[in-house]
């Protein structure tokens, strides 16, 4: 499989055509940002951890029964996946209380929320992402009612997959955020990736921050704390 065309090329990837019209390739980069781009910098080896990191967790979601654009691992950093429109929307799910959700609400870093909390924000780079609700989703015509409820299925599934898992392997799931994309077809499976930028994770015992979170704060120990991950997940 080869890539032809660079399609697209975002914060922490690059996605190309290739000679196959149903299938991308996706190119994780080392690069880092935060704030809306605001703060750059470079993890290095991020790129190959978080390309690793998302195979393996949507494997493992596969196998669960959710549908997912993981195709076939190329190589450290590049992975064929299903082509799919991304809904504009970052799904985001939280278990415990943390970044935003704390500071808007008031909630102290690590408060167990009573149940768990989707949130929608409007995928738009220009706005912020702001946070919306499935009245603006409507509204603006991002999802249809049915593709909501199958995101909305799909996410809380996950979360209890992914969290069951990672407790075994003293990982906390504090929250993270999905996207999601419609196939030629017209169906939804999940897209993007899964990885220490996009979820937080914490040492179930310590509760020692193992994500970008260390990046975004200016924590220290930003590369340890990516290869971490990778040893509890992958054993290297
Ligand atoms: P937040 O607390 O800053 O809203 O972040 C919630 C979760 O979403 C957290 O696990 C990090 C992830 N996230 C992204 O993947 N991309 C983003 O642009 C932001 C703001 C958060």
């Amino acid at each position: 499989m080869q890539k032809i065309n660079l399609l697209y090329e975002g914060k922490a990837k690059k996605v190309y055509t290739t000679e196959d019209s149903e299938v991308y390739i996706v190119s994780y980069k080392d690069d880092a940002t935060a704030f809306n781009g605001l703060k750059k910098g470079t993890i290095e080896g991020k790129g190959a951890i978080n390309n690793r990191v998302t195979n393996h967790l949507m494997k493992l979601l596969a196998s669960k029964g959710i549908p997912t654009h993981f195709v076939k691992q190329l190589n450290d950093c590049e992975t064929a996946v299903r082509k799919v429109s991304i809904v504009p929307l970052e799904v985001i799910v939280r278990n415990i209380a943390a970044g935003s959700l704390s500071k808007r609400l008031g909630l102290p870093e690590g408060t167990k929320l009573a149940t768990t909390v989707l949130e929608f924000c409007y995928k738009n780079d220009e706005l912020g992402d702001p946070m919306i609700n499935e009245y603006h989703i409507a509204a603006l015509q991002l999802a249809t009612k049915e593709e909501l409820e199958k995101i909305t299925e799909y996410s809380f599934k996950i979360n209890q997959i992914l969290t069951d898992y990672l407790k075994d392997l003293n990982i906390e799931l504090i929250d993270f955020k999905l996207e999601f994309g419609r196939t030629s077809d017209g169906k939804i499976i999940l897209a993007d990736e899964i990885s220490p930028d996009t979820c937080r994770f914490w040492d179930s015992k310590t509760k020692e921050k193992l994500d970008k979170d260390r990046f975004r704060r200016d924590l220290g120990g930003v590369e340890d704390a990516y290869k971490e991950i990778l040893k509890r997940l992958l054993g290297e």
